[in-house]
């Protein structure tokens, strides 16, 4: 028996994967709840179709790199032992009949095209959601025959959860079905799978399915059942009570700290940052939320409530860098008369800001999200699920009511001043600025003569 006879063997899809597996449209959408078998049946039909369409090419892709790692390149590596080699630099199994399967991942949207003007017979969007509507349009750019299997039909597969950046379009084509004239209903199908369609999960894991039997109810409703309207708009579905909050706890001395604040007289909102040394999580241990603060009154309540900590750096809203007409000062010269001294404009770059807290919120392959909030941080942890989609601008947060928004402004601005994903192989050096150094050296602090000025 030849090594792909004997995998061939060990394929046993369930009943719901069999459907997806023989599925004959042009755009096939798998899952649409949590543990389905959904990156099972992904991969387990481009071994497929590259075992039996010599030379297709096929690319399958995840929103980032770990992710990829653990669903698809590591088993892909065990399953085709033998069958396919697999290169590293390029990520990509070749089989002996010139088949390829290509790996990769879109962080960025603008990740996306690198697969521009190449061609692929199938292309594979792993929880579809994850991916914007413009990154899937650019994909079925690419969607073609690359030359080596005359007569077969282009095609894409998806699998998806709801929720996520791209819960609009995924809902709208294999949900909702709403086609406009460019799209042919016919050409769509869906084969919804729940936790209880896997067979494997139910007898050697039943612990995974009581977690999500667990789940608050909106959670449940979607992860559990596959319910797609349970998080109609809502910005951060991924975020929730159970995972992203913890207790709070001593923070080490050697973990990094820094701070982040949204300024202005309806609300100040401030977060204090820390993450250990190995950049594995980040944590959000304290929070200021005040309404009518003037800005010196701020920072002054700011350093108060920061005591002794050391602060590494410091970022607030960008438009302090604005001079008062009153005082020809800007609101960061103010925030430096009262001891705050090398606070930095934060970098109000609002998508990719959205986009780096989507990634944070999420889980990391040890199955724990990489940030967290103490449950101290009260206000922090109420608006961020509240948050919705702007109507007007593509994957941008509304901005109403303008009372949600404070908080996860702060946020915002704090990941993004950090220059790394906790967890991401990706690093780049991270200020060191300390900003209350003068503060808790207890220089002269000229409050005073501020006010007298
Ligand atoms: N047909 C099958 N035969 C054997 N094992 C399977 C089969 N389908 C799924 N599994 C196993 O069940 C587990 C969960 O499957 P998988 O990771 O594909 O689910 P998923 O829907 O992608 O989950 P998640 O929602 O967490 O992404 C994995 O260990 C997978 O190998
Ligand atoms: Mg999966």
């Amino acid at each position: 028996m030849t090594k792909i006879q004997r995998y061939l063997r060990t394929v046993k899809p369930y009943p719901k994967q069999e459907e997806f597996f023989e599925a004959k449209t042009t755009r096939v959408a798998y899952g649409g709840a949590r543990g389905g078998g959904k990156s099972w049946a992904m991969r387990t039909k481009f071994i497929l179709l590259a075992l039996a369409y010599p030379g297709i090419q096929i690319l399958l892709l995840r929103r980032t790199f770990p992710e990829l790692r653990e669903n698809h390149i590591i088993p892909l590596q065990k399953a085709l032992n033998g069958i396919a080699q697999y290169k590293d630099s390029t990520k990509e199994f070749t089989f002996k009949n010139r088949s390829r399967i290509k790996l990769g991942y879109c962080l960025n949207e603008s990740d996306i095209l690198q697969y521009q003007g190449q061609a692929y017979e199938v292309i594979g969007m792993e929880e579809a959601t994850q991916f914007t509507y413009m990154q899937y349009i650019a994909l079925t750019e690419s969607n073609r025959l690359s030359g080596n299997t005359e007569g077969f039909v282009p095609r894409m597969y998806f699998t998806c959860n709801p929720g996520g950046v791209g819960h609009e379009w995924v809902k709208r084509l294999f949900i909702d079905k709403r086609y406009n004239e460019n799209e042919n209903a016919e050409d769509y199908t869906f084969v919804p799978s729940t936790v209880y369609d896997n067979e494997y999960i139910i007898s050697k894991n039943p612990q995974y399915v009581k977690t999500l039997e667990a789940l608050p109810p909106l959670r449940r409703k979607a992860m559990l059942y596959g319910d797609w309207d349970a998080f109609e708009g809502q910005y951060f579905p991924e975020f929730s009570r159970e995972k992203n909050v913890c207790r709070p706890f001593t923070i080490p001395e050697d973990w990094t700290r820094f701070t982040a604040f949204d300024y202005g007289l309806d609300m100040t909102a401030c977060l204090w940052f820390a993450y250990p040394p190995d950049r594995s999580r980040l944590y959000v241990y304290r929070e200021l939320y005040k309404p009518n603060l003037v800005l010196s009154e701020a920072a002054c309540q700011i350093r108060e409530l920061t005591g002794n900590e050391k602060i590494r750096w410091s970022v607030a809203s960008p438009d302090l860098a604005g001079r008062r007409q009153d005082s020809g000062k800007t609101g960061f010269d103010i925030m430096s008369s009262f001891g705050l001294c090398g606070v930095m404009p934060a970098d109000n770059t609002r998508i990719t800001g959205w986009r780096m807290i989507r990634e944070l919120l999420r889980d990391r392959s040890d199955g724990e999200p990489r940030l967290m909030f103490f449950e101290s941080c009260t206000n922090i942890i109420r608006t961020l699920p509240k948050l919705t989609f702007d109507p007007r601008v593509s994957e941008d947060v509304a901005d109403s009511p303008h009372e949600l928004t404070h908080a996860p402004d702060a946020l915002r601005y704090g990941v993004m001043s950090m220059g790394f994903i906790p967890g991401e192989v990706r690093e780049r050096a991270v200020p060191d600025v300390d900003p209350f150094a003068e503060w808790r050296e207890k220089k002269p602090v000229s409050y005073v003569r501020f006010l007298e000025s």
